[in-house]
């Protein structure tokens, strides 16, 4: 496990012969906020840092406040988009892809989580799954061409997801027959948030293993923050339970780190590891990895936490999860 000490040091060390161009989806907030700043500190502020997110007064306000470099040749913007909605997620890449030739770094950690709030979106889905899923699965894909342009001059090319990596196990498998969560019953607000919010890991691991088996010279990291003391952070029961969202609201703000130490743990996975699937844990550290020597087509195996015949610790989906995830998030994301 790295210390603080140790991975600031190392983000610091981060040199490029290049002016790098890093998206930060969340990057208003929380984790994603504290990643843009650490990110500019690595980098003295010369790179093209572009924040995505609703709230252009806090992006402003974290953009006024980065290193300026004296030099041309860097560039730091807000751009915004209400991502529950995949229209505009695929608007906005649009607009990035006629901003930008290439991009080197792609960081995703817009967040939603209630106990209560389990609306539908005016697309028909699942609003959590919306903001936990499927609008990264529409950031990946629709902005991964240029990831691959920063691949094919030899720079970095990564991608990285903060969200609930390592929670898989084999005895929860992904249920299939409920893909979306709109499927089954949704009476019981607490039970169909808790579905989605489940369903958001191993989602994310299996949408992750299909792009890193896809491009090999990729990197694509699954990371969990850990508790971190954000907007996100802390239960909302309401009601006869309002008194447990207190309780567990207090006992979380004793044991969460700020988010400025959080993002340097982020940080540091997002330098590490060249190419291929990683699932990270707080501290940055690989749960599992695996690297594919040239583009693989998944097969048919129900086997959970196994990946093309790896054993992959924490990893949430199957072989045939993951191809039954994508076919459903193209259907889904595609007909909006
Ligand atoms: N904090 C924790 O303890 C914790 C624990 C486990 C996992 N996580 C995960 O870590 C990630 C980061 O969490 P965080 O605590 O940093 O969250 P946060 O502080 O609440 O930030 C969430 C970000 O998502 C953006 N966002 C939310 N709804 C959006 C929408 N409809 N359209 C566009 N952007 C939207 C927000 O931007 P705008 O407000 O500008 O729209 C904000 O930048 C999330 O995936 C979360 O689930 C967090």
């Amino acid at each position: 496990m790295p210390t603080l000490a140790i991975v600031k040091k190392f983000n610091v060390s981060f040199d490029a012969s290049y002016a790098p161009v890093a998206v930060f989806v969340g990057g208003t907030s929380g984790v994603g906020q504290g990643m843009v700043e650490a990110f500019a500190r690595s980098v003295h502020g010369r790179a093209h840092i572009i924040i995505v997110g609703r709230n252009g007064y806090a992006a402003a306000d974290i953009i006024a406040r980065l290193p300026r470099p004296d030099e041309d040749g860097w560039k730091h913007e807000f751009v915004s988009c209400d991502a529950s909605l995949m229209a505009n997620v695929r608007a906005l890449c649009a607009e990035i892809r006629a901003k930008v030739k290439r991009i080197n770094f792609l960081v995703i950690t817009t967040g939603y989580s209630s106990m209560v709030n389990i609306g539908i979106t005016s697309e028909g889905l699942d609003l959590h799954l919306a903001l936990r899923y499927y609008q990264r699965y529409v950031f990946i894909h629709e902005l991964l061409p240029l990831v691959q342009a920063a691949h094919s001059l030899s720079e970095d090319s990564k991608i990285l997801c903060v969200l609930g990596a390592g929670r898989g196990s084999p005895k929860r498998p992904i249920d299939l027959n409920n893909l979306g969560n709109t499927v089954n019953p949704r009476a019981g607000g607490f039970t169909v948030a808790l579905r989605s919010m489940i369903a958001s890991s191993g989602y994310t691991d299996a949408m992750l293993a299909h792009f890193a088996a896809q491009n090999p010279g990729i990197a694509f990291t699954h990371i969990h923050p850990g508790v971190v003391r954000t907007p996100t952070m802390g239960a909302d029961f309401s009601g006869l339970l309002t008194p447990v969202s207190w309780l567990i609201n207090f006992i979380l703000h004793f044991i969460a780190v700020p988010q400025e130490e959080c993002a340097e743990h982020m940080l540091y996975a997002l330098f590490n590891g060249e190419r291929g699937l990683f699932l990270r844990d707080r501290y940055g550290d690989v749960v599992s990895a695996l690297e594919f020597e040239a583009p693989v087509e998944l097969g048919e195996s129900v086997e959970t936490s196994v990946l093309n015949g790896v054993p992959m610790k924490g990893y949430g989906a199957s072989d045939i999860g993951v191809r039954r995830i994508i076919e459903h998030s193209e259907t889904v994301t595609r007909t909006k």
